[in-house]
């Protein structure tokens, strides 16, 4: 029989009260129901709550796990974690992780998956703070050994009076993602909670959810298309685990300092030639598209 392909689907941001374990629990139940694909929901967050969200929520068929390694050192840290989900892999169809990020982990972990996604409220103090964090672990997804994850960005806890700014055409984002339709600010996924999932009500913000899910889907369905002539060698992931190890822990020191001349020579070679920016015009109208096509329902 063949393996099954599972698509990986990392949620993470390194702030709390995002929406990470909505979006988690949600989206695990999502693609359970609505997809029909054998999902897996892995937690990896102390406070435990995508994952007791599904355990004590109605049944929608998804298989949950919560596990907190232990993290004294990033390399543990990966080791422990990256068991913990390469288990599933070949099992589910879909596996869902639920991640706060510290600076005690190891960004290498990324690789594991097909999808990153960051979810970010927008306003311009968040959005900055999501993009010191992106510019953080930016290699990642520039890496040339492997198959770099696909990172989309939501907007995550959208408010009324936000859909119709503009903000994504203020802030520069200095890698490549996609940007995916806003989650809504809506004071009834809260109560929620351990009970129902956001597509069980007829509100704005569950057809504004499923409108983000399926664009999930969609990017899952595109990296696979694109990556699919693409083989993860055993080299390469060699290369992943004895060399980003060493960038990684580099990348994550406090005190960003300029590289120098070695250092650049050094680890050079692991870097895809810088990519075109997005421009900013076009997520603009992309995120006003998505926006009107909302306020509109
Ligand atoms: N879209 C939303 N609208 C309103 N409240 C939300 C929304 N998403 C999450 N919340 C609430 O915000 C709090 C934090 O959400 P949570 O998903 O636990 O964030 P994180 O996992 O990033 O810490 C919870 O009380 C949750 O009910
Ligand atoms: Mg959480």
């Amino acid at each position: 029989m063949d393996k099954i392909q599972t698509l990986r689907i990392l949620v993470v941001s390194q702030k709390g009260g995002v929406g990470k374990s909505t979006l988690s629990a949600n989206l695990a139940a999502w693609y359970s129901e609505y997809s029909n694909r054998n999902t897996v929901l892995v937690d990896l967050d102390p406070h435990g709550s995508s994952s007791s969200w599904i355990k004590n929520a109605r049944d929608c068929g998804v298989f949950h796990e919560h596990f907190v390694a232990n993290s004294f050192s990033e390399r543990r840290w990966l080791i422990d974690s990256r068991n913990k989900i390469r288990k599933h892999f070949g099992k589910f169809e879909t596996l869902v992780c639920d991640l706060t990020w510290t600076a005690a982990m190891d960004p290498e972990f990324m690789h594991e998956f097909d999808l990153v996604i960051v979810p970010s409220s927008v306003s311009s103090i968040e959005l900055n703070a999501t993009m010191k964090f992106l510019d953080s672990i930016k290699w990642v997804f520039e890496a040339r050994a492997g198959i770099p994850p696909t990172l989309l960005i939501c907007p995550s806890r959208v408010l009324d009076d936000q859909l119709t700014q503009d903000p994504f055409s203020k802030e520069n984002f200095l890698m490549p993602f996609l940007l995916l339709p806003p989650i809504l600010d809506d004071p009834e996924i809260r109560t929620l909670f351990k009970e129902k999932f956001i597509f069980d009500f007829h509100r704005p913000s569950a057809s504004a959810f499923l409108k983000c899910a399926s664009s999930v889907q969609q990017a899952g369905d595109l990296h696979k298309k694109m990556n699919s002539k693409t083989r993860l060698k055993f080299s390469d992931r060699r290369v992943l685990d004895t060399n980003n190890t060493k960038l990684s822990r580099y990348m994550s020191q406090k005190t960003v300092k300029p590289l120098s001349e070695t250092s650049k020579n050094n680890y050079k070679s692991y870097f895809r030639p810088k990519k075109p920016r997005i421009i900013n015009k076009k997520i603009s109208s992309l995120m006003k598209m998505l926006s009107s096509s909302i306020v509109q329902k």
